[in-house]
């Protein structure tokens, strides 16, 4: 008998997988096929794949052509799967051609020829396209941010509205529709991704949302929780999404200790102390905003962890003859827990993560809030565990996937839920207004 293997993500099936695994089928008596696990195709770069894996198995199974399904788990996995199938032929569709001559020391390797004119990322891409329009002004973050769309399927960025255009890259400079008028900006679009000074924010939201625009904006959303509220009730109103981008929220490795906290790892969780410090602002001799810079990314954990119905809350700050917070740090009394922030823009600290539980402890090494990785720790050593994700793009592209998942879904999924929004919009009100606030 003659043992075929094939592998692939299938994502929402189409006549190319079909035709491949009818190729690859007729070249044996047994078909095998590898179905990519979400993790794998993550780590590989797949970041759009819009069906989960037992979709995507289902959908195989229904050809009726495979023999055996398995699960592609890791690199290297093809190699352990050849020889523990006792498979005769490897065979994969020719847009790898070369990519798996290393296999033909296990078993004979076929490119079989590629269906013309049809993909995954195509049908994902006409399935949902976002016109998403960025506002704001920072040359080199929304650079960034623009050549991160291009890594996902579904959204396209053809227009910005800002007040900085000379500072702008050329490649933001020749977008189709580059303005300064928000109003003309925001006709066109389906979205809205605002990066622009923080007492904006909220003038900018409502506007787009009134406008009838989802909106992506740079934490915070606005500076009081009742502008935060109302602007949540415009959303819901409207059926639109309005979702807090902190970025951290996004990574991979954040996600799952997260999970990980809340699934016991740790035990009863008593202690999140968060620091958050850089000082750019004093090396360029810009003015220090230290809490509301580093505040919602720092407050994230404690509230996504331990909620945010805190019991009291003291902030201490050290402000420059400017006025302007240098250094500011923020204890949290919960009923059965503690949390600290620490965050400062003309002061260096660790920028780590570390929660402490009654069995064990997490600890995410500086900084903490692009984090790819982090250990689980416990007295005994030899328990310990490490945990590494990769990070792509600082965590922009997931964002932007959770962002459009959000809108085909009108609602937002697990990331940053509006309660944590509305919490952290009411700290920058009893940060701005000095409430519970001593000065060191
Ligand atoms: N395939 C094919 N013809 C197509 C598309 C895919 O023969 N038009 C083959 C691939 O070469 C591979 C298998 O089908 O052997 C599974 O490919 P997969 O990566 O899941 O499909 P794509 O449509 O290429 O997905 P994406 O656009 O996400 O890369």
């Amino acid at each position: 008998m003659i043992k075929v293997i094939t592998y692939g993500t299938f994502d929402l099936l189409h006549i190319g997988h079909i035709k491949l695994l009818e190729r690859a089928k007729q070249l044996g008596d047994f078909l095998i096929v590898g179905v990519t696990a979400d993790g794998y195709d993550q780590l590989r770069g797949k970041i759009n794949v819009q069906q989960s894996l037992i979709e995507r198995i289902e959908a195989v199974k229904a050809t009726g052509l495979a023999d055996q399904i398995i699960v592609e788990e890791y690199e290297g996995q093809k190699i352990d799967d050849i020889k523990k199938y006792g498979v005769d032929i490897f065979a994969i569709g020719s847009d790898w051609k070369g990519k798996f001559d290393y296999i033909s020391d296990y078993c004979r390797v076929i490119y079989l020829e590629r269906t013309r004119g049809i993909s995954s990322s195509e049908i994902r891409s006409k399935n949902r396209n976002v016109n998403l329009g960025i506002k704001g002004d920072l040359a080199d973050f929304l650079s960034r941010f623009q050549r991160e769309s291009k890594y996902v399927n579904g959204v396209e960025i053809n227009s910005i509205c800002t007040d900085n255009i000379i500072a702008m890259s050329e490649e933001v400079k020749s977008l189709p529709f580059v303005t300064d008028d928000y109003s003309e900006f925001l006709k066109n679009l389906d979205a809205v991704y605002i990066h622009g000074s923080i007492s904006s924010h909220y003038e900018l939201t409502k506007k787009a949302l009134e406008s009838g625009k989802n909106v992506l904006c740079e934490s915070p959303v606005c500076e009081t929780k009742e502008q935060c509220a109302e602007l949540f009730k415009i959303a819901d109103e409207n059926n639109l999404v309005l979702m807090d981008a902190i970025r951290s929220a996004y990574s991979t490795a954040y996600e799952r200790l997260i999970l990980m906290v809340k699934t016991g790892a740790i035990g009863r969780v008593l202690s999140v102390d968060v620091t958050c410090t850089n000082m750019n602002s004093f090396i360029e001799n810009k003015r220090y905003n230290s809490f509301k810079n580093w505040g919602p990314n720092a407050m994230l954990p404690i509230f996504q962890l331990l909620g945010t119905d805190y019991d009291d809350f003291k902030i201490y700050s050290r402000f420059d003859k400017n006025g302007d917070d240098v250094f500011t740090r923020v204890n949290f009394g919960y009923k059965s827990s503690t949390a600290s922030v620490k965050v400062a823009e003309g002061a260096k600290s660790e920028g780590e993560l570390i929660i402490t539980g009654d069995k064990g402890y997490i600890y995410v090494p500086a900084p903490w809030w692009k984090t790819d990785y982090f250990e689980v720790r416990y007295e005994n050593q030899n328990e310990n565990k490490r945990f590494f994700y990769q990070l792509d793009g600082e965590g922009i592209r997931y964002e932007l996937v959770a962002f459009i998942r959000a809108i085909e879904n009108k609602k937002i999924i697990g990331n940053i839920d509006k309660e944590v929004s509305l919490a952290i919009c009411d700290m920058m009100d009893n940060f701005n207004s000095g409430k519970n606030l001593v000065k060191i």
